[in-house]
């Protein structure tokens, strides 16, 4: 190709056959990112690139790329002598099964993916064209935060970014792959997402590092233990998924998108569903032990009613006396909140009540409706619990279920005491169908705690004060430890045998669930 050098060491071509191959040239350089070199470096670390990441996500040939040429404006430190098109960051839109999405994908060739001016303004051009076009919005962050020679208009660019994942929050689904580095305050644009997912050993948030908590704390930890992938998936809940690498990772971001609709004017997609006109599920008799206080898994209930393979687990290690996640029933997408007898007896703590909070609020924004699985023996004691709020935090749930106007519907399989009873989506706080089990136990609490307070005196006045107690408990179990008297009073719609759970759901009687709440401009959630 022949070209002519402008005064500014531009080539300026000659004709319309260069004028093409510039172009040509040009899009092979910005494939490039920062080089080679950079881009071996990123293999060997065990990443992908940018646009590798894109290539997996996205339907094959769909993705249209933005801003491709976008360059950065710095003249400072040296950095005029160093640009890159694109900037560190690829923008774009393509189809994830056949629907849109807007996309951005960091790429740390270039400048570790830090965060310019310019680069702030492909990501917010994207999110203004999601928001716009009620898409949902997938990020994939791999970036070393601010970029550090252009100072404050980077911070700036962060702040644009936050006020619009503020804006897009509850009209478009907005997700996270986290996969590379993510610290300071570049976090809080995927907390403010509806889901973060991490990949193990590769990725990392904090919002100071290791080197600072030594400084102030002087604890020695490693980026891993601090922020990886397993640390917010199990301890912190910040992240939703860890998964075991990046393909995993790119494959239940795919998954997850399956069960929402576009954004929150629209109804999620349905799936062909070829029904065997036998939806009875004898194996789901056998689940609950004959012992109450005997643990089972509230998963194998679920995978027994939902459609085969379809229960997607979301925070699967955190909080897991409360299991929560997307399924299918007869095709249509629905949420699962389900106390988890398999862990802590299924009791409410602070963690459990915040999971099951976001994950109610998600559903009821993007109009997925709730089903709950209900075995709980009330809010887990302790100073511990109540020292760090969980009158607050249990006010999160039932606040959530409160709020909630998707379809709404209980099946209490054992436990349902208390005020744990009221949170879990009773119908006082608008469940629109509420089932028991013949083994639900509904009541103010257990028959032996009742029983010590109710006939403390009597118990303690009697020749054998243990046999009198035993009475008592039989007593108060017979009257109360059932579905029966809730039941009479019209609490629990149909006591079921656990078999036709599936065939009693599957029907679309709450399809077209109109349910209007009070103007306001937004309530005030005990945060
Ligand atoms: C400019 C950066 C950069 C940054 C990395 N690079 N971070 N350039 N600004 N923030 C460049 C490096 O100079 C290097 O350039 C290339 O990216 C790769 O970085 P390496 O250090 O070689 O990679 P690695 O060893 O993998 O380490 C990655 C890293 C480290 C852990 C992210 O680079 C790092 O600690 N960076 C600084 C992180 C940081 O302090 N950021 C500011 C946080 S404060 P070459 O040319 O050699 O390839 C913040 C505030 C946000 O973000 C507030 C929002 C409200």
């Amino acid at each position: 190709m022949s070209k002519t050098k402008s005064n500014k060491d531009e080539f300026i071509p000659a004709s319309n056959q260069e004028k093409y191959e510039l172009l040509d040239q040009k899009n092979q350089e910005a494939l490039l990112g920062g080089g080679e070199a950079r881009i071996a470096s990123q293999h060997k670390k065990g990443k992908l690139t940018a646009r590798e990441r894109l290539h997996m996500l996205l339907d094959q040939g769909t993705f249209q790329e933005i801003g491709k040429f976008v360059t950065h404006r710095c003249k400072e430190f040296g950095l005029e002598n160093q640009r890159y098109l694109g900037d560190g960051v690829v923008t774009g839109f393509g189809n994830i099964n056949g629907r849109l999405v807007y996309v951005f994908s960091q790429d740390f060739t270039v400048f570790g993916g830090s965060l310019s001016e310019t680069h702030a303004e492909k990501i917010v051009k994207i999110m203004d064209l999601a928001l716009q076009n009620g898409a949902p919005l997938v990020g994939l962050n791999d970036s070393g935060g601010a970029r550090i020679q252009e100072g404050v208009v980077s911070l700036g660019g962060y702040a644009d970014i936050f006020y619009r994942n503020t804006q897009a929050s509850g009209v478009i689904p907005q997700i996270s792959g986290v996969m590379g580095p993510c610290a300071g305050g570049a976090v809080y644009s995927p907390a403010i997402t509806d889901f973060v997912l991490m990949v193990e050993k590769t990725s990392y948030m904090f919002v100071t590092g290791p080197n600072v908590v030594k400084t102030v704390t002087h604890e020695e930890i490693s980026s891993e233990e601090l922020g990886g992938a397993l640390t917010h998936s199990s301890k912190s809940g910040v992240s939703q998924f860890a998964c075991a690498n990046e393909v995993e990772c790119i494959k239940h971001i795919k998954q997850l998108l399956s069960y929402m609709p576009q954004n929150c004017e629209e109804q999620p997609p349905t799936y062909t569903y070829q029904s065997t006109n036998n939806e009875i599920r004898p194996g789901l008799n056998d689940i609950i032990p004959e012992n109450p206080n005997h643990p089972y898994d509230m998963r194998d209930v679920i995978q027994g009613i939902v459609d085969e393979n379809s229960f997607l687990e979301v925070h699967k290690i955190f909080a897991e006396n409360i299991v929560v996640g997307f399924a299918r029933l007869a095709g249509r997408s629905i949420g699962i909140v389900g106390n988890q007898p398999a862990s802590l007896a299924g009791v409410l703590d602070i963690n459990a009540s915040t999971k099951a909070a976001r994950f109610v609020r998600f559903c009821d924004s993007f109009n997925i409706p709730l089903l709950v699985f209900e075995d709980v023996p009330g809010f887990l004691p302790g100073t511990d619990q109540e020292w760090n709020g969980i009158i607050t935090h249990g006010a999160k749930l039932l606040y959530a279920f409160c709020e909630a106007t998707v379809p709404r519907v209980t099946v209490i399989t054992r436990k349902a005491y208390g005020g744990a009873y009221d949170v879990m989506n009773s119908k006082h706080i608008g469940a629109d169908l509420n089932f028991a089990w013949p083994t639900a136990e509904i009541a103010v609490m257990g028959a032996k705690g009742a029983s010590e307070i109710i006939f403390k005196k009597e118990i303690a006045a009697a020749d054998d004060p243990e046999a009198a107690l035993e009475a008592k408990v039989q007593d108060y179990t017979a009257k109360f430890t059932n579905p029966y008297r809730a039941a009479h009073r019209g609490f629990i719609d149909e006591i079921i045998y656990p078999k036709d759970t599936r065939a009693r759901l599957i029907f679309d009687m709450l399809k077209n669930k109109v349910c209007k709440q009070p103007r306001k401009k937004h309530g005030n959630i005990p945060l």
